[in-house]
């Protein structure tokens, strides 16, 4: 028997400011029929004053823990995926930590963008199979609206705030996570990323991104990355129950499956009402399908997300 890192529980949050395309196309030159035919986007979710990437992570987690049966210091690690934190440190993983009151255990952040969610779960596997703790708190959690530029029109459309949670469970068997694929290419920083920072201009800074080119990387990327994960456990497209997909755009959600080969039906889309919650995107996905009853146990997944820097991987899991 092989021990592996089991998914037991999943949740997310989501603020209760809902946005559609017609109240941004009211501050920006834009139009829902742009938004929808170029990104599939019809609505996000938008952080209030006192919502925090901590606050909705800390919601995500009540609600895995919850669905896992178990309760905050049977928590031995929490890996938090963030490029929005509430503070530039301590990580809010320490904040996740005290808000749901467990007393001690591994807590921290990664960064990855949108690929942080596929990191902070590689790592978590790891530490779980090397003995590190026996259940983790695996979360993406942003809140990108503070980090958007509200009068640029090619970004400010794209994103939105939510949280996502997974409960590892480290136990001895067929099911949990089979793989996990992470890459980095950090020669496109300027194509997708934040104009300031702690180290350089002491400002938070604003998203800058050209659109266009990181769409063309981000088809190539997640097929490689879904071909490789899946060749690595011996698997092929066929055998594959959902994709759970890093939601930035309907349109390579298409183009990937289809390079793979993959029907429609098998993925799981959730961009139309969250549009690119960057870290948050992939559990907050894999929640909702799980919840509506898509997702059951047995099912054969692969994640996958691409992002900032550029980073980009994959996950092959049996739920
Ligand atoms: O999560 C990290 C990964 N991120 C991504 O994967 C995002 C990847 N990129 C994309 O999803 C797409 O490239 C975008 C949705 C960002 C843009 O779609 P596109 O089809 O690549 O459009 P484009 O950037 O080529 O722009 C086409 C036109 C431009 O006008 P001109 O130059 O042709 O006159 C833009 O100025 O659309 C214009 N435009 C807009 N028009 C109305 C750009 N943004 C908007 C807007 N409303 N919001």
């Amino acid at each position: 028997m092989t021990l592996r890192s089991v998914v037991k529980g999943t949740g997310s949050a989501l603020p209760s400011r809902r946005v559609d395309n017609a109240e941004l196309a009211e501050m920006v030159e834009t139009s829902d029929e742009w938004i929808v035919e170029r990104t599939g986007i019809r609505s996000r979710h938008i952080a209030a004053d006192g919502e925090t990437t901590a606050t909705l992570a800390v919601e995500a987690c009540r609600k895995a823990l919850e669905s896992a049966g178990l309760q905050p210091d049977d928590i031995g690690l929490i890996v938090l995926a963030t490029a929005t934190p509430d503070q530039t440190f301590p990580s809010s993983a320490t904040k996740v930590q005290a808000l749901l009151g467990i007393r001690d255990c591994i807590a921290f952040d990664v960064h990855a963008v949108c690929t942080g969610f596929l990191y902070a779960l590689s790592i978590a596997d790891a530490m779980l199979r090397g003995g590190n703790a026996k259940r983790a708190l695996v979360i993406g959690s942003e809140t990108f609206s503070r980090i958007l530029d509200w009068e640029d029109r090619t970004t400010c459309v794209l994103f939105g705030d939510g949280a996502g949670a997974v409960v590892l469970e480290a136990e001895e068997g067929e099911r949990g996570i089979l793989s996990t694929k992470l890459h980095a290419d950090g020669r496109h920083n300027g194509l997708l990323f934040v104009d300031g920072g702690p180290s350089t201009t002491g400002t938070v800074g604003k998203l800058r991104m050209k659109g266009r080119e990181v769409f063309r990387h981000a088809v190539v990327n997640l097929a490689d990355v879904l071909s490789e994960v899946l060749s690595e456990v011996g698997l092929t497209s066929s055998d594959i129950d959902w994709v759970v997909p890093h939601q930035a755009n309907a349109r390579i959600l298409d183009a990937t499956a289809k390079k793979l080969g993959l029907p429609p039906e098998k993925v799981i889309v959730t961009v139309d009402r969250h549009a690119n919650t960057s870290a948050a995107s992939v559990p907050l996905a894999l929640d909702v399908a799980v919840r509506d009853g898509r997702v059951k146990p047995g099912d054969l997944l692969v994640l996958e997300a691409m992002g900032g820097g550029f980073t980009w991987g994959a996950a092959a899991l049996r739920y």
